[in-house]
């Protein structure tokens, strides 16, 4: 054991799903920084998980990494297994991967639909079915998207799919409690696409309340203090900067480079 690194009874451990880049990336390192040993899952990003999971240790905890297609929900039980094995003081679940396909209702596929679906909801419903029946106690933190407060049809499925995930929160929270306490966080602009163009971010900030693009650590953040707060259960923070309370919700579809 390195001088640094805190005893391993003491530490809790935490599941994160697509924690190997961008913002579950700053997730799993928020939470090695609060002495969380990591279980970070990944779909292709095998070289950026490893090299978060270097960053992570080098915190003083420990980090496993594990691979899995979230669109296999008949692997989600095992994955569940895994995590209890490499890291038994698992108590609490991110689900943050998600997949994000541009489609309107008219031109969404049953294909991009079921996949969509299958990433952004069904499997967060399986992994917190899993650890409520595996782990039984702790913490589930859903990642969801402050566009659930508007009807935005441009990425139809997956709006659908992480409105399913606000009233499955809730859902889980009564069926769950009180052994584990069920929440979700909806970010505003955060990290965008890298095809987002600076004239775009500008944009949208020019939508945003507190005028501002939101950082990693505003999640992270909330994400901290839903794991600091016993009483509070089946609730969605939003860190949109109040981008939602305009009820406007400007998307890239409306968008308009040669109007700024
Ligand atoms: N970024 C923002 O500003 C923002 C704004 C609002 C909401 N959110 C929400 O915050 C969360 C994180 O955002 P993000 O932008 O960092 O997400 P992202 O880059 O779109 O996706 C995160 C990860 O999900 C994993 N993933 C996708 N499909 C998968 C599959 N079939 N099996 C396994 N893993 C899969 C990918 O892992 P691999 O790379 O390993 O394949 C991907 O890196 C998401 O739930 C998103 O909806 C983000």
């Amino acid at each position: 054991m390195d001088s640094h690194e805190l005893p391993v009874a003491v530490r809790p451990a935490a599941l994160v799903t697509g924690g190997a880049v961008r913002l579950g990336r700053a997730i799993t390192l928020a939470l090695a920084r609060a002495g969380y040993d990591i279980l970070l899952h990944y779909g292709h990003s095998a070289l950026a998980a490893a090299e978060t999971a270097e960053a992570i240790r080098a915190l003083g905890v420990d980090c496993h990494t594990v691979p899995h297609d979230l669109t296999d929900v008949a692997g989600i039980p095992g994955l569940m297994e895994q995590a209890l094995v490499a890291l038994p003081n698992l108590c609490v679940l991110i689900n943050s991967a998600s997949a994000y396909t541009q489609a309107t209702i008219g031109t969404t596929t049953a294909e991009i639909f079921d996949q969509q679906l299958a990433v952004n909801l069904r499997a967060p419903f399986f992994l917190t079915q899993a650890f409520a029946q595996q782990v039984g106690r702790g913490h589930v933190i859903n990642i969801i998207d402050n566009k659930v407060a508007f009807n935005q049809f441009q990425y139809a499925a997956y709006l659908l799919a992480k409105k399913g995930l606000v009233e499955f929160t809730r859902m889980a929270a009564i069926e769950f409690a009180p052994g584990v306490q069920v929440n979700g966080i909806a970010p505003g602009v955060v990290l965008p696409a890298s095809t987002r163009s600076a004239a775009y971010i500008a944009w949208r900030v020019s939508g945003i309340p507190l005028q501002r693009q939101g950082a990693s650590d505003d999640v992270t953040r909330a994400i901290l203090y839903l794991l600091d707060s016993p009483f509070v259960t089946g609730q969605i923070l939003t860190v949109d900067g109040g981008e939602s309370l305009t009820h406007v919700g400007q998307n890239a579809a409306q968008f308009d480079p040669g109007n700024v």
